[in-house]
């Protein structure tokens, strides 16, 4: 048995509870971690409110989608890593436990100088921004690319990957502190949603690459800022999915459509991205050029305060449970 974070029913922070649970059994080609630190992320307050189910095979009970620790125990085929390895790794549930079932190609290895918690924090953005930003939005050095929600752990980790990679990042954020955070960052400019109009700020300039997790409102403004050839990317719509589309601008601006969502993709698409963060982001994470946003580490007993920081609008970057 084991100690997990278990959502006992859907509803507030407050159903949050730690309870014991079976240790999970470990496949041929999977690794047991002893989690050291696990990452906090949006999804995590969506499962717990119900409205986002684990997919097949995964204990629905147990949020968390990245974790950080030391490899426990192997499965007879994997070959990649070695018991006592530390790694950070992206799951698709369960991370809020003491140990978990990781998949070995969805493990990455912890630079030396990393911190567990750091570590923790990282999967689920990085690959998610990754996906999106990099291989469907193809974003290149020299384009602008504007993130909306930059203060929060996916638009932290695509402003600076964005900067990273040599392209003009816009962000929108909501207070002063947001924007110096995401300015820190590498945002050239962080237009405040609640004073400013972003399609006003933004028209003129014009934007190559949009990354959005709000929809609903912001579509039309979207495409109105977008280039010639400009990428709007969805990762969620809290704003609302329902949108209408004037399709001239569409095939007058010649723009790409997409979006994606990451916990359902299969193991061996996760695994490719996998293989491709670890040969071009980890470099810079090792070279210190890109750095893990801590906002708040707490006691894993803590999960419920975590969520409630999590639903609070003040957060800069991410909150990481430790174990
Ligand atoms: N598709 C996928 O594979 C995938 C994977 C992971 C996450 N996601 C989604 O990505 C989103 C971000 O996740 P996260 O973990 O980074 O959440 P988070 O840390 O809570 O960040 C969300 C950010 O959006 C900001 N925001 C809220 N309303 C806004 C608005 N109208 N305009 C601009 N910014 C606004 C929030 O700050 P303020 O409220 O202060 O503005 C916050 O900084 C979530 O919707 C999550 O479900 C999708």
């Amino acid at each position: 048995m084991m100690k997990a974070i278990v959502i006992t029913e859907p509803g507030g922070p407050e159903v949050l509870q730690v309870q014991e649970v079976n240790l999970p059994q470990i496949g041929e080609l999977d690794v047991r971690i002893e989690v050291k630190a696990a990452g906090v992320n949006r999804p995590d307050v969506f499962q717990r409110k119900g409205n986002y189910p684990a997919p097949p095979g995964v204990d629905p009970r147990i949020p968390g989608l990245e974790v950080a620790g030391v490899i426990v125990e192997k499965g007879k085929d994997v070959t990649e890593w070695n018991i006592g390895d530390r790694v950070c790794a992206l799951v698709a549930g369960g991370g809020y436990a003491a140990y978990v079932k990781v998949f070995n190609g969805h493990c990455l290895p912890i630079p030396d100088g990393l911190s567990f918690e750091e570590a923790a924090s990282l999967p689920e953005t990085v690959f998610t921004v990754w996906d999106n930003v990099f291989r469907r939005g193809q974003l290149k050095a020299g384009e602008h690319f504007l993130v909306h929600g930059g203060a929060g752990g996916i638009g932290s980790t695509a402003i600076q990957l964005g900067a990273l990679f040599g392209a003009e990042v816009y962000t929108t954020i909501s207070s002063s502190e947001k924007a110096d955070f995401c300015q820190s960052l590498g945002s050239i400019k962080a237009i405040n949603y609640k004073h400013q109009d972003f399609e006003n700020e933004l028209k003129f300039l014009g934007v190559d690459v949009i990354l959005d997790s709000i929809g609903g409102s912001y579509f039309e403004k979207n495409i109105n800022v977008l280039n010639p050839d400009g990428r709007l990317i969805y990762i969620n719509a809290m704003d609302g999915a329902k949108v209408t589309l004037n399709l001239l601008k569409l095939m007058q601006k010649r723009i790409r459509l997409t979006g994606s969502t990451l916990r359902a993709r299969d193991q061996e698409f996760k695994q490719v991205l996998r293989n491709e963060i670890w040969i071009n982001v980890w470099p810079k994470l090792t070279a210190g050029n890109f750095k893990p946003n801590l906002f708040q580490v707490l006691p894993f007993t803590d999960a419920p305060e975590a969520h409630r920081l999590m639903e609070d609008s003040s957060l800069l970057g991410k909150i990481v449970l430790r174990f």
